[in-house]
């Protein structure tokens, strides 16, 4: 259906015909540009160039990107006094290639962090060092990257403060300073809160203090980025859309930023028991892997059901919504294979293994047409 939505016919005057085609290619960025930016993650082999199909997809469907691992503080800040910037430099130079919006992910996060980062017990050194990781990185992109994750998963579940090795140290001080620098060394770039399960009351509460006391202190933030590592039941449309509203009273730009749909089982579905990060007991179980060799229709559908809500309500906040990023590009590429059970087949983006789109695509460009059609006619 999206293949014949290609061609504008614009201005047909009476006699002299001029019907000029305008190419609008059918993409996500296309479609969706009036509403908000389209993105996805990319990984090494779409930096590196030599992913040639992926990439392919990026550069027709996205105008938003997002380095998926490269710009963790364990790769690109391994020991203190030596930063590694080549893979970094070609991300940004593949997005400035194809005029679009660059994000930094992250300056601040406890995970994927440097060793030497985590046994740092003096408050005066730490701040040192998290002064000099993000006016050198900041510093050096400023201008290139436009949004900058500040800070990734601050807030335990409870929405109390994850007590990481950065707040044992420095207390809540450290995301103040993280805010304060990213805003002296890049004053134009966008500054964002970055966490999962923004959609739950008592997170929600966290994040809401959060910004707050930034903002009784004249720190910037701008935005709030929900990561949006969904399944197929969950959460509920509710939640998330009270989360949106929430944080826009805030004046926080809203974004989803990690979006994936798990097709698959997970473990505390069943067990109903925290969050862990491996479950080897489960690996090579049937059960928690049922689709290893195809996507069946019915899942298909149901894939496309969970999309079409999921952007029934972000377009409903288009206006409060900045960018809907997906945590990659295809489906054989997703850590959703190795996460939270190693060696699994899972479906959770909008393209299959061999970079077709899937059906949830197709219904969400569906979904758009009807809704500009009936815009157009002024319903
Ligand atoms: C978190 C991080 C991402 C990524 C995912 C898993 O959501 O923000 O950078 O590591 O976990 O891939």
């Amino acid at each position: 259906m999206f293949l014949s939505m290609g061609w504008l016919a614009v201005s047909c005057q009476q006699d002299t015909t001029v019907t000029k085609p305008v190419l609008e290619k059918p993409s996500l960025k296309n479609s969706f540009k009036k509403d908000f930016l389209m993105g996805a993650a990319v990984n090494d082999g779409h930096i590196n160039g030599t992913d040639t199909s992926s990439l392919k997809i990026i550069e027709r469907e996205f105008n938003t990107i997002t380095p998926e691992n490269i710009m963790k503080w364990m790769y690109l800040h391994p020991q203190p006094d030596s930063f590694y910037f080549d893979m970094a430099d070609k991300y940004v130079a593949l997005g400035k290639k194809h005029d679009m919006h660059i994000v930094g992910h992250t300056l601040l996060w406890h995970s994927q962090i440097a060793p030497w980062m985590d046994e740092i017990k003096d408050p005066v050194e730490m701040a040192k060092q998290i002064e000099n990781h993000i006016n050198t990185i900041a510093g050096r992109y400023k201008g290139k990257i436009h949004t900058w994750d500040v800070l990734n998963e601050a807030l335990n579940e409870d929405g109390s403060y994850r007590t990481s090795n950065f707040y044992n140290v420095m207390g809540e001080s450290y995301i103040e300073l993280a805010f304060r620098l990213a805003a002296a060394a890049d004053p134009d770039a966008k500054l964002v809160y970055n966490d999962y399960n923004l959609w739950k009351p008592e997170k929600r509460e966290g994040v809401i203090r959060l910004v707050k006391n930034l903002q009784s202190k004249g720190i910037k933030i701008d935005g709030i980025g929900m990561q949006a590592h969904y399944s197929l039941v969950g959460p509920e449309i509710s939640d998330i859309e009270n989360s949106i509203i929430a944080y826009a009273k805030l004046g926080m730009e809203v974004s989803m930023t990690e979006l994936d749909v798990t097709a698959l089982p997970n473990p505390w579905d069943l067990d109903g028991a925290a969050v862990k990060q491996n479950y080897e007991e489960y690996e090579g179980d049937p059960v928690m892997n049922p689709y290893p060799n195809g996507f069946p229709d019915s899942m298909q559908v149901k894939m496309a059901d969970r999309y079409e809500d999921l952007f029934q309500l972000y377009l409903k906040y288009e206006k409060n919504i900045d960018r809907i990023t997906f945590w990659g590009v295809s489906n054989g590429q997703s850590w959703l294979n190795g996460w939270p059970i190693k060696g699994r087949t899972n479906y959770p983006l909008f393209f299959n293994r061999k970079n077709k789109p899937q059906v949830a695509y197709e219904r969400v460009m569906q979904l758009k047409e009807k809704k500009s059609k009936l815009e157009e006619a002024g319903k």
